[in-house]
C-alpha cells in the first residue's frame, strides 16, 4: 500500500517508519524544510531508541521518503494519515485543531481515487467529521472516507508499542475503509492483535478515556502513598497487593512526583473541557489534573522538610530531569516545578539527566548542569531523584557519599529501599514507603 503521513513529529515519524517496515511504501511530509533535509541526511529530530536504525533501514531499502511537497505523496497514497500536533489551546485548555484542518484543505485539493484520510492525532469527538465536512467542501466529488486511528504510543518505547500493541482502534462506517486499514495492519493481524472496530466518534473518545484512566490511576497510587506515608504502610507493597487483582491490574501503579510528557496533562485537559461543553461533568478526571499539578510542588515540599525545613544557600542535586527515562522529552516533567520551588526557597541546583538537559537548560535557569551522576553530586547536601534512569538504580554509594557534603538522598521513584540505603549509611526518603 501507499502511504502519505502528513506531519512528521513524534507521532508521524515513528508511525510512517513503522508502516515502511511493514512493507508499506510512506512518505513523510513536514513543513519544516530543515527537518526533511535533517531526515534525508539520517539525522533523527527526536530520541527514540531503535528509530535511527529502523530509518535508515527503510530509507536504504527504499520504502521511506521524507518531503515538504504534499502533492506526489497524497496523489498515489491508498491513505493519507494526519499525525499534525494538537496542542492545548492558550487561554481555554482545549485542543488546537488549526494544523488538523490545514492538513484536510491540502488534502482535499490532492487526493485522488479511493483515499483513506485518518486522523492519527488525537482530536475532540467529533473532529473527524469536521475534516470530512473540509475535504467534502472543496471536493463534493472526491472518493474518500475519513478514519479515526488514534496511536497509543509511549515515548521510549514507541517502536515496540507499535509492532506489538494491545490492540488497534479504527472508527469508521465504511467498510471499504476497514479492509484498507486492515490490509495496512496485516502484519499485526496475523500476530492476533485485536483490530476494534468502532464507529468515529467512539474511536476518538477511546484515545482520552484511555489516557484519562491511566493518569486517574497514576494519581490514585500517589494519593495512597502520602497516606501511607502517614499510617505505616508501604505504597510498592500496596500496589503489589491491588495489582494482583486482574480486575484492576499491576502497571501504571507506581508512585512517584506525579505524570509529566506531552500525552497526559494535555488529554485530561482537553477530555475534561469536551465533557464540560457536552454538560456532562467527569470530575473525577477534573480531579486528577488538580491533584496532579498540585503534586509536582509538593515534592519540592516534601525535599525542603527532609532537609530540616531550609534550604536557603544549600546545594542540592538533582538525578534526572526528563518526565521519564529513555526520553529527552521535559514536556511538563516534575523536575520543572522542583527546580522553581527549590530556587525560591534559596536553593542552588546542579542537575544531571542523561538526554535532555539540552532542552532542559531552555527552561530552567541558574541551573548547573553536569557531566554526569557523579559531578552532579559533588559538595551536594542532598540528592534528589527525580527521573529513574537505569544508570541511576546502581549508583556506587560509597564513591556518592565520599563526593557529597552530606549523605542525604530524596528519592521520588523508589529506585532504592529505605533499608539498603540505611545499612550504606544515607539519611533517605522515598515516596509512600514508611519501611
Ligand atoms: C502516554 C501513554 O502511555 C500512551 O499510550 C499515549 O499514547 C501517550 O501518553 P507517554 O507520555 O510516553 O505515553 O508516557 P508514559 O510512559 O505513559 O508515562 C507518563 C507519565 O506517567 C510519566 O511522567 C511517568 O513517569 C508517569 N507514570 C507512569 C507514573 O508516575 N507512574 C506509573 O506507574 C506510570
Amino acid at each position: 500500500m501507499r502511504v502519505a503521513m502528513i506531519g512528521t513529529g513524534y507521532v508521524g515519524l515513528v508511525s510512517g517508519t513503522c508502516f515502511a517496515d511493514f512493507g508499506h511504501i510512506v512518505t513523510c511530509i513536514d513543513k519544516d524544510a530543515s527537518k526533511i533535509d535533517a531526515l534525508n541526511k539520517g539525522e533523527i529530530p527526536i530520541y527514540e531508541p531503535g528509530l535511527q536504525e529502523l530509518v535508515a533501514k527503510n530509507v536504504a531499502e527504499e520504502r521511506l521518503f521524507f518531503s515538504t511537497d504534499a502533492e506526489e505523496a497524497v496523489k498515489g497514497a491508498d491513505a493519507v494519515f494526519i499525525a499534525v500536533g494538537t496542542p492545548t489551546r492558550r487561554g481555554d485548555g482545549h485542543a488546537d485543531l488549526t494544523y488538523v484542518y490545514a492538513a484536510a484543505e491540502e488534502i482535499a485539493t490532492l487526493i485522488d481515487g479511493f483515499t483513506v484520510v485518518v486522523t492519527k492525532s488525537t482530536v475532540p469527538v467529533g473532529t473527524g467529521d469536521e475534516v470530512e465536512a473540509i475535504i467534502r467542501k472543496t471536493r463534493p466529488d472526491a472518493d474518500f472516507a475519513v478514519v479515526s486511528n488514534p496511536e497509543f504510543l509511549r515515548e521510549g518505547a514507541a517502536i515496540e508499542d507499535f509492532k506489538r500493541p494491545d490492540r488497534v482502534v479504527v472508527g469508521t462506517d465504511s467498510g471499504k475503509a476497514v479492509d484498507v486499514m486492515r490490509e495496512l495492519y496485516r502484519p499485526l493481524y496475523l500476530n492476533e492483535t485485536p483490530i476494534l472496530v468502532t464507529k468515529r466518534r467512539t474511536s476518538e473518545l477511546i484515545k482520552y478515556a484511555a489516557n484519562a484512566f491511566l493518569a486517574v490511576k497514576i494519581t490514585f497510587i500517589n494519593e495512597i502513598a502520602d497516606l501511607c506515608e502517614k499510617v505505616g504502610g508501604n505504597v510498592q507493597e500496596v500496589s503489589r497487593g491491588i495489582g494482583l487483582d486482574n480486575r484492576i491490574g499491576s502497571k501504571f501503579l507506581h508512585a512517584g512526583p506525579g505524570y509529566g510528557g506531552s500525552c497526559f496533562p494535555k488529554d485530561t485537559l482537553a477530555l475534561s473541557k469536551i465533557a464540560a461543553d457536552a454538560e456532562s461533568g467527569l470530575k473525577i478526571v477534573d480531579s486528577v489534573i488538580e491533584v496532579n499539578a498540585a503534586r509536582k510542588k509538593k515534592m519540592a515540599d516534601k525535599v525542603i522538610d527532609f532537609m530540616g525545613g531550609d534550604v536557603d544557600g544549600k546545594t542540592i542535586a538533582l538525578l534526572g530531569l526528563a518526565f521519564k527515562p529513555n526520553t529527552d522529552d521535559m514536556r511538563e516533567a516534575p523536575s520543572i516545578d522542583i527546580v522553581q520551588k527549590l530556587q525560591a526557597a534559596g536553593a542552588k541546583i546542579r542537575a544531571f539527566d542523561p538526554a535532555s538537559m539540552e532542552e532542559a537548560a531552555k527552561l530552567m535557569q541558574d541551573v548547573m548542569f553536569c557531566d554526569g551522576p557523579y559531578h552532579a553530586i559533588e559538595g551536594a547536601d542532598a540528592i534528589v531523584i527525580v527521573t529513574e534512569w537505569d544508570q541511576f538504580r546502581a549508583l556506587d554509594l560509597e564513591r556518592v557519599k565520599s563526593l557529597v557534603k552530606t549523605p542525604k538522598v530524596a528519592d521520588l521513584r523508589n529506585i532504592y529501599t529505605p533499608v539498603y540505603m540505611a545499612e550504606a549509611g544515607f539519611d533517605y526518603t522515598s515516596v509512600g514507603r514508611s519501611y
